[in-house]
């Protein structure tokens, strides 16, 4: 049976094996998919090691996916330019590294959620990997305005000459009290997984507009709490979890599933008012 795996650590609190078996499931494809924690000294080795006994692919989540796209030999445009890949493929020729995130968080905002990006301003905070993994993507849907604002500025202006784009640019955190309401906020720092305060002012989601939490569960809680607390429509990111590995399970199997039924499975074990308690 081909073999499959997640790679993290912490990974234990990791959906991924029962995302992709709920996709096999669906498609009649048998398969193993496990989680593997791993520490980072360790995880190159660990990796090459899973392949060599003919892993077929693997995820990857914090704090490997710098480190994977390192150790890829060819890597698609998406990795490339954010620098952090999740997917790694073993193809004729060495290891393949791909970005599904920035496409996951696209097609859950288009589908699930409803909001057209074409012409719309959005904020971004945070500038680390994260960030890196769905700037680009959410250019490329046609926003008019990408403001990127990180703790550390430099990071933020270092992320916007990278974006190389007109509708890129950054601001101080200080910048945030007196902006114009957003009709999208993404919320990509670590401060909710290392469990620090956020500090973000009211209004900073425009009416008929969405913030967005890029991770789930308790690390989104302190980001949705700010929403309720603000009066705006929020959501975590559990519909992008489901839609990267949908985009990863179409590179592995040539399918691509239906998210739905899954998104409602995860959804039924995690409300998203659960996480704010
Ligand atoms: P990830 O892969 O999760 O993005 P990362 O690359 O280490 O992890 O980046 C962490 C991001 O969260 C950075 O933008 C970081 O800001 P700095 O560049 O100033 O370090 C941001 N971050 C971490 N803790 C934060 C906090 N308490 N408040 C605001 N931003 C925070």
């Amino acid at each position: 049976m081909p073999r499959y795996v997640v790679f993290g650590q912490p990974v234990g609190h990791s959906r991924s094996p029962a995302i992709h078996r709920a996709f096999a499931a669906q498609c009649g494809l048998a398969l193993r998919y496990d989680r593997c924690e791993v520490a980072p000294a360790a995880f190159a080795e660990v990796a090459r090691d899973f392949f060599a006994r003919g892993g077929a692919g693997a995820n990857v989540t914090l704090p490997h996916k710098a480190a994977a796209l390192a150790l890829a030999d060819v890597a698609d445009p998406a990795a490339r330019r954010a620098g952090v890949a999740n997917v790694l493929t073993p193809v004729a020729g060495g290891l393949h590294a791909h970005n599904t995130d920035g496409a996951g968080l696209v097609r859950d905002l288009h589908e699930r959620q409803r909001l057209t990006l074409e012409g719309r301003r959005a904020l971004l905070l945070g500038a680390g990997g994260a960030a890196r993994g769905v700037a680009w993507n959410l250019l490329d849907a046609g926003l008019a305005e990408l403001l990127v604002v990180n703790r550390t500025e430099r990071a933020a202006a270092e992320l916007v000459a990278r974006l190389e784009d007109p509708r890129a640019a950054a601001a101080p955190w200080s910048a945030l009290a007196e902006a114009a309401p957003f009709d999208l906020v993404i919320h990509a720092t670590a401060a909710g997984v290392l469990g620090q305060p956020l500090a973000l002012p009211s209004g900073l989601v425009a009416a008929g507009g969405l913030a967005y939490d890029l991770s789930y569960g308790s690390a989104a809680a302190p980001f949705l709490a700010w929403a309720a607390r603000a009066g705006v429509a929020a959501c975590d990111g559990l519909g992008m979890l489901v839609e990267q590995a949908a985009e990863a399970f179409a590179i592995w199997h040539g399918v691509r599933p239906a998210t739905d039924p899954v998104y409602a499975m995860l959804r039924a074990s995690m409300p998203v008012a659960a996480s704010l308690a």
